[in-house]
């Protein structure tokens, strides 16, 4: 089953195509520099650059995959949650696309993608027997029960997932999600947007133990609060300025490890707690690196995490979530936009 899969929750337009809920045909992403200016996401300037790019990129997916409108079965978007006016632009696309095109619409919970991301691949490794070149092998799905860590710009959710579309959730944060901190520190040193990747870039050039930061952390939940670390980067920075020249890189390695270690010794815990078979990771924070090995350093159980392109939003792992959800389907499969949606 082929799936058109529209996502446009919040600053990234992506149009995808994929087969079976795993493999990639085509994945156009366009990122909105529009918000680089003003450091942070304006919803109506969102809604309007989806609008623009849309119809492009939904041109260059059918390229990529060399496909037609009329090789594909169902056509599904992100329906929340996220910006109303943006996730509108999306599901009313593809809502118009399937009701000209015959197909059926799914509308798919914008978390339910970056677990499902974990899915995705591009391309079947080449078997290779005795005899010379075997079948094809699809790389193996994540074994369930998993711990799934959610963490992107909105979001800091810590699930157990017990079976496909069967997801409680453990944690979350109780105010700033972790990709927000990442992007707020990111500002306090003057650092570009989004925030995360440039917080990576520059705390490899510094060291994490040089100021010793809280650690964010709430014991005996699996909740994470981050708006502590916060108020303490923008007190370092304001002590350290009066000094002279910030050393950026420093701060934001100490910054960096102070959220990682928070979020990788929940997860830890929970794995061990419900004794899991994997642990997943998903959202854009999943693609910082550091993250990815303290939480590899924490846990005996398989991780997994998707490659950096496909943990920050994009149309795949809408695709994926679709296919999935019209599969282990247990109930209404919602169409309609709204800005908050649980997972599950
Ligand atoms: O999942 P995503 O693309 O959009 C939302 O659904 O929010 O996540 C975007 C967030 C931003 O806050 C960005 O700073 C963060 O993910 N991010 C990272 C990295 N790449 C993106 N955070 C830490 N390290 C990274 N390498
Ligand atoms: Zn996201």
């Amino acid at each position: 089953m082929r799936i058109l899969a529209i996502e446009t929750s919040c600053d990234e337009t992506g149009v995808a195509i994929v087969e079976d809920g795993r493999r990639i045909r085509a994945n156009v992403v366009a990122s909105q520099s529009a918000h680089q200016a003003t450091g942070g996401i304006v919803p109506e300037v969102a809604a309007r650059e989806h609008l623009r790019a849309l119809d492009p990129v939904m041109q260059q997916a059918l390229r990529d995959s060399g496909m037609e409108l009329g090789d594909v079965d169902a056509i599904a978007a992100t329906v929340g949650p996220g910006l109303i006016g943006a996730l509108l632009v999306g599901a009313s696309y593809g809502r118009g696309l399937a009701l000209a095109a015959g197909l059926p619409f799914v509308g798919v919970n914008h978390l339910e993608g970056h677990v499902y991301a974990n899915w995705l691949y591009e391309r079947e490794d080449e078997g290779e027997g005795a005899d010379g070149p075997t079948e094809p092998r699809r790389p193996p799905e994540p074994e369930l029960p998993a711990i799934v860590l959610v963490v992107s710009g909105a979001h800091s959710d810590l699930v157990l997932m017990e079976g496909h579309r069967r997801f409680r959730r453990l944690g979350r944060t109780i105010d700033d999600a972790a990709g927000e901190a990442f992007d707020k520190a990111a500002r306090l040193l003057g650092l570009g947007f989004p925030g995360g990747p440039e917080i990576e870039r520059s705390a490899r050039d510094g060291d994490p133990t040089s100021y010793p930061l809280p650690k964010a952390w709430l014991p005996d939940r699996y909740d994470f609060s981050f708006s502590g670390l916060k108020t303490a980067v923008l007190r370092l920075v304001r002590s350290l300025e009066a000094k002279g020249p910030v050393p950026i890189a420093d701060v934001a390695a100490s910054f960096q490890k102070a959220i990682c270690d928070a979020l990788a010794e929940k997860v830890a815990r929970a794995a061990g707690e419900y004794a899991v078979r994997t642990v997943m990771l998903g959202g854009g924070v999943a693609a910082n690196g550091p993250l990815r090995a303290e939480i590899q350093r924490r846990t005996s159980v398989p991780l997994r995490v998707p490659p950096p392109r496909l943990c920050t939003d994009n149309g795949a792992m809408i695709g994926a979530a679709a296919f999935f959800s019209l599969r282990h389907r247990t109930g209404e499969i919602p169409s309609l936009v709204r800005s908050s949606m649980p997972l599950g």
